[in-house]
């Protein structure tokens, strides 16, 4: 039975899972420093990299002790190797390396994005439908529409041009004074408001596929804070932490409309590319799957089968990792000991053209 540990530390997680065929979950590690963020509105890298650095060992001890599992049980280790923050995917992919000299294992370095898909193979009710699949990734980096034609061979069909969808949560959560991250908190605060007190712009795209958030997320801005009158108060562009909330606003409908606005943008899109490539399901994954309405708006508007994983896998974690590590493996895929963490790394038709050799 192929065992391999994953580890993920691309951006605010400190995460190590193990993960048998299957791919079957054995532990799932996360160490959050949404705290150690949270004062700041938003991810600042360089905590985030000597937080990583912090942890690592203990989460990775912590995820092998839960499995029940040896390092001499293990079959592969793996490890986000980018897109992400360049300072935050060293310390995994150093700690990676550095257990794979130790150990002789082989490393396989897997993209984020994957990742993300493959956490759907990791939900207890996923009975994987045929090819070709169409997989909606929005996270607070990302928000990507793939055609997924095979396992590990993608089609990249449009993503945002401007802000992710998780971005324009945080943003504007932080704009109408919410807690970080912002989504979670603009879905609760939403659950009071009327999503038709306030009509925001659903953007249009050159490209089909793509998706444009900062022109609502400007709209927000513009609804709820007291527009400078003369020079001297004009604030600087993307200031909008400083701006004053007007008092006369209800949070809750603003929630409400901004949350409105953006899953269905999503949704139409979604459908639109669903219809156009005649794809037999949809997967939707990262921290944004976790949007009760985006769920809820995606599966009534698709006739196909719409699959999102389980809410703990939907934020980042090492076992989305692992899973996809394990198809890698399974196909032949090994990393060279000296592969670089990739900053931005978009899916496409061989993910690992440049990356990974064939054993
Ligand atoms: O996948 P993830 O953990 O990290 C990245 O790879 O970026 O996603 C985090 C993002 C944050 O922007 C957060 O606000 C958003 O996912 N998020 C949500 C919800 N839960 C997390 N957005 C909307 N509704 C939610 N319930
Ligand atoms: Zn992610």
């Amino acid at each position: 039975m192929t065992t391999i540990l994953a580890i993920e530390t691309s951006c605010d997680e400190t995460a190590a899972a193990v993960i048998s065929a299957g791919p079957a979950l054995r532990s799932n590690v996360v160490a959050s420093q949404v705290d150690l963020h949270a004062q700041y509105g938003g991810v600042f890298p360089e905590l985030a990299s000597r937080a990583h650095a912090e942890v690592i060992s203990a989460v990775v001890a912590q995820a092998m002790a839960e499995a029940r599992v040896e390092y001499a049980d293990l079959d592969a280790l793996a490890v986000t190797q980018g897109p992400g923050l360049v300072g935050s995917l060293l310390v995994g992919i150093n700690f990676a390396k550095g257990l794979a000299l130790a150990t002789g294992l082989p490393l396989l370095g897997i993209n984020h994005l994957e990742g993300h898909i493959y956490s759907l193979w990791l939900a207890t009710d996923f009975d994987q439908p045929d090819f070709p699949l169409l997989a909606l990734i929005v996270s607070g980096g990302h928000s990507e529409l793939a055609l997924m034609k095979q396992h590990g061979v993608y089609q990249r069909l449009g993503g945002t041009i401007d802000d992710a969808a998780g971005e324009a949560f945080d943003k504007v959560g932080r704009l109408i004074g919410l807690p970080f991250p912002g989504g979670p908190a603009i879905e609760q605060a939403a659950q009071s408001g009327d999503p038709q007190a306030f009509s925001f712009p659903r953007a249009k795209t050159d490209g089909d596929y793509d998706f444009s958030f900062s022109g609502l997320k400007t709209a927000v801005m513009r609804a709820v804070t007291v527009q400078p009158s003369g020079r001297r108060n004009q604030r600087r562009r993307g200031d909008e932490r400083h701006a004053a909330l007007r008092d006369d606003v209800n949070i809750a409908d603003v929630a409400a409309g901004f949350q409105d606005a953006l899953t269905e943008a999503l949704v139409a899109t979604t459908c639109l590319a669903a219809r156009d490539f005649a794809v037999r399901a949809v997967l939707l994954a990262g921290g944004v799957s976790a949007n009760t309405l985006l769920r809820q708006k995606l599966g009534a508007a698709l006739d196909l089968p719409l699959y999102v994983p389980p809410l703990p896998l939907c934020t980042d974690n090492a076992a989305m990792i692992g899973a996809a590590a394990h198809f890698r493996l399974r196909a032949g895929f090994r990393s060279p000991l000296d592969f670089e963490a990739r900053a931005s790394w978009r899916l496409s038709e061989d993910v690992y053209a440049d990356e990974l050799s064939h054993s």
